[in-house]
Parts: structure tokens; sequence; C-alpha cells
């Protein structure tokens, strides 16, 4: 009897995002896991220890460390995280020429191997990287997400929760536009057991919440001093992993490169999506007030700067 393989997910870059996306994607069970990265021995280490620590936890899918895109073939889905992190004092702005290369270089030598798979862009600057994504792969717009609103709207909900006193669970929160210092946090729209925080807490509460969120990724790297968040950016990309493979529709804020929505036509900028098995299966519209409005368009306006500074 032929057997069919296994849905195969593609991590890129065995960092701290990498190889902590690697572990919770394995924990879902949901696809094997191919991990790749350009320093050789660090993904054949990381998907062995990974590979031992299953047994404890109960996963059984099968988990590859490699530096040779030939073991990515075939994946549904290829998540790039490779690059270098956001030092102190370094502003995701200040990452794009070289990440440029980076992202550019893995994302055609993935994409060669794996023509149908849908990429997720994880890298920084994120909007600017999924405009390098989308060009080296010459994959439509369906295929080639960023995440960056998943994460915002997990830090936007952790600080209301901590707020409130109440479960994250029954926090709910929206952020769009960029990723970066003009992200829009959209409190309208953001509720707790269904309440909008408008409802519960201060204009000046919410206010502070929406600045710490908007610096939540400087938050964390002043904190660490080395490095950046991966904790959270892996949890969110998958939640985004799962609501493709598992076709859930989710409607989740993601980068989506835009094509008239909101108003906006060859930009990616982060706006609520349906995520399910063909990647962005549909942009969802939603009514913005004048001053949401100008904060979106302003933060459209950044990313469009960043894209004209990307090398050719
Ligand atoms: N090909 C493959 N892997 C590469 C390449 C390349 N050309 N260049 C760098 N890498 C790998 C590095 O060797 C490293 O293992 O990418 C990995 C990045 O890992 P970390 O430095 O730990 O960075 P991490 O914290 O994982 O962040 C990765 O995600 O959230 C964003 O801003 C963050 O852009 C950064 C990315």
């Amino acid at each position: 009897m032929s057997r069919v393989p296994r849905r195969k997910v593609t991590v890129i870059g065995a960092g701290n995002v990498g190889a902590t996306t690697a572990q919770l994607i394995a924990q879902t069970g949901l696809a094997d896991v191919v991990l790749v990265d350009i320093v050789e021995g660090l993904p054949q280490g990381k998907a062995l220890d990974l590979a031992e620590a299953a047994p404890v936890i109960g996963y059984d899918v099968k988990i590859t460390g490699t530096n040779d895109y030939a073991d990515t073939a075939g994946s549904k889905i290829i998540v790039v995280t490779s690059g270098i992190a956001r030092k102190p004092g370094m502003s995701r702005d200040d990452l794009i020429s070289v990440n440029a290369g980076v992202v550019g270089s893995v994302v055609r030598a993935a994409a060669a191997v794996s023509p149908d798979a849908i990429l997720i862009v994880v890298t920084n600057p994120l909007d600017a990287m999924c405009h390098v994504a989308l060009r080296a792969s010459g994959f439509p717009r369906e295929r080639v997400i960023g995440m960056a609103g998943v994460l915002d709207s997990a830090r936007f909900r952790s600080f209301i929760a901590e707020e409130l006193e109440v479960s994250v669970r029954d926090v709910r929160a929206f952020v769009l536009g960029g990723h970066g210092d003009t992200m829009v946090p959209l409190p309208r729209y953001s509720t707790v057991g269904g309440v909008p925080i408008t409802e519960l807490m201060t204009p000046e509460r919410i206010e502070e919440i929406v600045t710490r969120t908007r610096n939540g990724g400087a938050e964390v790297v002043a904190l660490l001093k080395s490095g950046s968040a991966f904790y959270a950016p892996a949890a969110s990309v998958v939640e985004m992993v799962e609501s493709i493979l598992l076709d859930r529709r989710r409607v989740l804020p993601c980068a989506a490169y835009l094509d008239g929505e909101y108003g906006i036509s060859g930009l990616f900028v982060g706006v609520p999506v349906v995520l399910g098995q063909g990647g962005l299966e549909r942009v969802v519209e939603i009514d913005l007030t004048d001053d949401e409005r100008a904060a979106f368009d302003r933060s459209a306006e950044a990313v469009r700067e960043l894209v004209t500074i990307l090398p050719a």
C-alpha cells in the first residue's frame, strides 16, 4: 500500500522565533516540521532536541533540521523567520537592507521546490519583508501573508486583561495598519465578553494601553538587551498555521497585499482577513471613523515609504 506523505510545514530560521514556532507546530500534531537555517548544525541540533522531547510531550510528527532546501520540497506552508533580530536602540526600519537580502534569497530557494506553498512572513520590518517575499516567490497575493496583527492584538489583549483583571480568553482586540510605530489599535472593536473597552475604561487609560501596545516589541527588546520577542510571535504564527491547515477560516488581523480594499492598492497593510486552506480567502473591510481612517492612512503611508527604500 502506498502511503500519502504527511503534510509538511517548513520553518526558515532556526533562531528564537523559528525554533519556538517549530516546537509549537509539532505540539499541535498537525504537520511534519522542517527547520532550516544557514548555520550548519543549528537546525539539525534543535530538530534532534525537539524530536527527543516528543516521547515526553506526546507528539508524533517528524521534525527534520537541514541546511538544504531540497528537504523542504512539497511544503504546504513556509514560515520565514530568518534574518537578524532587532537590537536595543535599533528601529525595525534599520533592519531593512540586511533582512531584504536574506528574505529574498530564502524565499527564492524555498518557493522553487514548494511552488504551491503558502508563505507566512515573520522577519522584520514585516510589511516591507512581505513585499520582498511576494516578489521573490512570484506567488499570488493569496499565498503571501505577514504575521503582525495577531501578535499586536495579542499584546493589546494581554494588557486589557491585566488592567480589568479578567481572563485573556474573553478579550478580543483589533489592531490595523503597519507593524510599527504607526500601528492602529481599534478600541471600538476591542471587547471584553462582547462589551467594547470604551465602556469599561477611561479614554486616558485606553490611550496608555494603546501606547504600550505600539511599543510592545521595543519593551521586550529593552528588557532582553539582546534579541527580541519570540514566545508571542511564535504562538501568533501557529494560530495562522492552524487556521490554514484546518481550513478554519479564522478572521485574524494579518498583513495582506491590498488590491483596492480600504482604498489601497499594491501595498501590504495589516487588515482583518479570513485565513483558510487557500491562504488569504478574503479581506474583511470594516467601517472606520474619520480619526481611525486618518491613522490607517498614515500607517499605510509609512509602509509605502519603507517599500520605496527596498533594494531593487
Ligand atoms: N538563511 C537561513 N537562515 C538565516 C539566514 C539565511 N540567509 N540568515 C540568517 N538566518 C538565521 C540565523 O542563523 C538565525 O538562526 O535566522 C535566524 C534568526 O534567529 P534569531 O537571531 O534568533 O532571531 P529571532 O529572534 O528568531 O527573530 C527572527 O523574526 O520577529 C522577527 O524581528 C525578528 O526579524 C526577526 C525575526
